[in-house]
């Protein structure tokens, strides 16, 4: 059997994670939530922009001081001051990267930075140049690859690679492909770009159409090796691609990919409260992996199944992502096997089948009027049904 390639988990919870309105962070947040990334095994940090403010600049180069597991990565535009200072932000990191970036799209060319694609090329190039004369490990991101034209893509790529940027970031910057389309994109620069072995490609997905995990996994399928996400899909806007669903997808679907990660998915949980907590932004409850019921089951019928065989709606176990545990929760589809068995943990024993049924009825009647039965209402329910008979 082969070996399987390492999938670069590249987080960027603290950069781009940081950029959705309302969630920015301290510099001593930054490194509690990095400290519980290199704990997650994540291979890259992108701790923030150091440009952007004095105490980003502050907070990366904590991050990059505190870090010692993960490589630890600064953003800076196509411009001196910026890669200057992104590599003086990351000069103490045990093992530092630097990501820079240039819009290709000819809205962004034409609009925003009002430069000729030549321009941005040589831009691009010279970036590159300098950044390396900073540090070995070169990022280099087209901005908006998703709406740029595939010859300039390649055109600009492969002058980059020349120039020494090891890895190709190809970021869906407004959300805007679909999966195939997508996973097409990077087979055909993987393809086209005649130097393209020297580096590893990557994408960076966004999810203003819900599709950026989706995207970034047709990406890996067609050779990226390196994807960008965040904890809990926090970023601008709709949020980027989220680091659990992409890396339990890879580790639950092994028969669908030749890749996969190196991260102690274990820790998941961990990063999903610790990020939701400072950032106040609460993890919808039917969020994949990391919301309150991605583990637990209401209905009789998935109930009864689990009860007998955890699989029989469970892919993955809650505690391979951090939970304590799946959860049952009772409520009006609930059964009487899920009703009896929470009975048992709770430690109560009724001592006949007319007291279990007189329970029951009186659960399925409260369970009309109420969401969810806790334990304390179970208490009370088997107290009555007992007085009764
Ligand atoms: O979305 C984007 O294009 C970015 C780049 C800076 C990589 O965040
Ligand atoms: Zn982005």
């Amino acid at each position: 059997m082969s070996a399987k390639d390492h999938l670069i988990i590249f987080d960027t919870t603290l950069r781009d994670g940081e950029q959705s309105p309302g969630a920015s962070m301290t510099r001593d947040e930054k490194v509690r939530i990095a400290k519980a990334l290199e704990k997650l095994r994540v291979d890259v940090i992108e701790a923030g922009f150091p440009i952007a403010s004095p105490g980003d600049f502050e907070a990366v180069k904590a991050v990059a001081e505190a870090v010692k597991d993960s490589r630890v990565c600064g953003l800076a535009r196509a411009l001196d001051a910026d890669i200057d200072r992104a590599g003086e932000a990351l000069k103490n990191a045990n093992a530092g990267r630097i990501h820079t970036f240039i819009a290709t799209s000819p809205i962004h060319m034409e609009k925003k930075l009002r430069m000729s694609p030549d321009q941005v090329l040589e831009q691009a190039v010279y970036a590159v140049k300098r950044a390396r004369n900073l540090t070995d490990d070169v990022e280099f991101s087209p901005e908006d690859a998703g709406r740029s034209e595939i010859d300039f893509l390649c055109r600009i790529l492969e002058a980059v690679i020349d120039a020494g940027a090891r890895t190709l970031n190809i970021p869906d910057t407004v959300g805007y492909n679909i999966p195939d389309q997508f996973g097409s994109l990077i087979a055909t620069l993987r393809a086209r770009i005649p130097n393209a072995d020297k580096a590893i490609f990557s994408v960076h997905c966004h999810n203003d159409l819900g599709l950026a995990v989706a995207n970034s996994l047709a990406a890996v399928r067609n050779g990226a090796r390196q994807v960008e996400c965040t904890i809990n899909g926090l970023g601008e806007r709709a949020g980027n691609a989220a680091l659990e669903e992409i890396v339990m997808t890879v580790r639950t679907r092994q028969d669908l990919f030749d890749c996969d990660t190196r991260l102690d998915t274990t820790q998941i949980m961990n990063c999903s409260r610790l990020v939701s907590g400072i950032t106040g932004f609460a993890v919808q409850p039917n969020k994949a992996v990391v919301g309150a019921n991605a583990f637990a089951h209401e209905s009789g019928i998935h109930q009864d199944g689990v009860l007998k065989h955890r699989e029989t709606y469970e892919i993955m176990r809650a505690q391979d992502v951090g939970w304590s545990e799946n959860r049952m929760v009772l409520g009006k589809h609930s059964g009487r096997n899920a009703f009896r068995a929470r009975l048992q943990e709770l430690g109560v024993v009724l001592g006949s089948e007319e007291e279990l049924n007189a329970a029951f009825a009186r659960f399925k009647d409260l369970a009309d009027k109420k969401h969810e039965i806790f334990d304390e209402d179970l208490q009370a329910l088997v107290t009555d049904a007992t007085l009764e008979t």
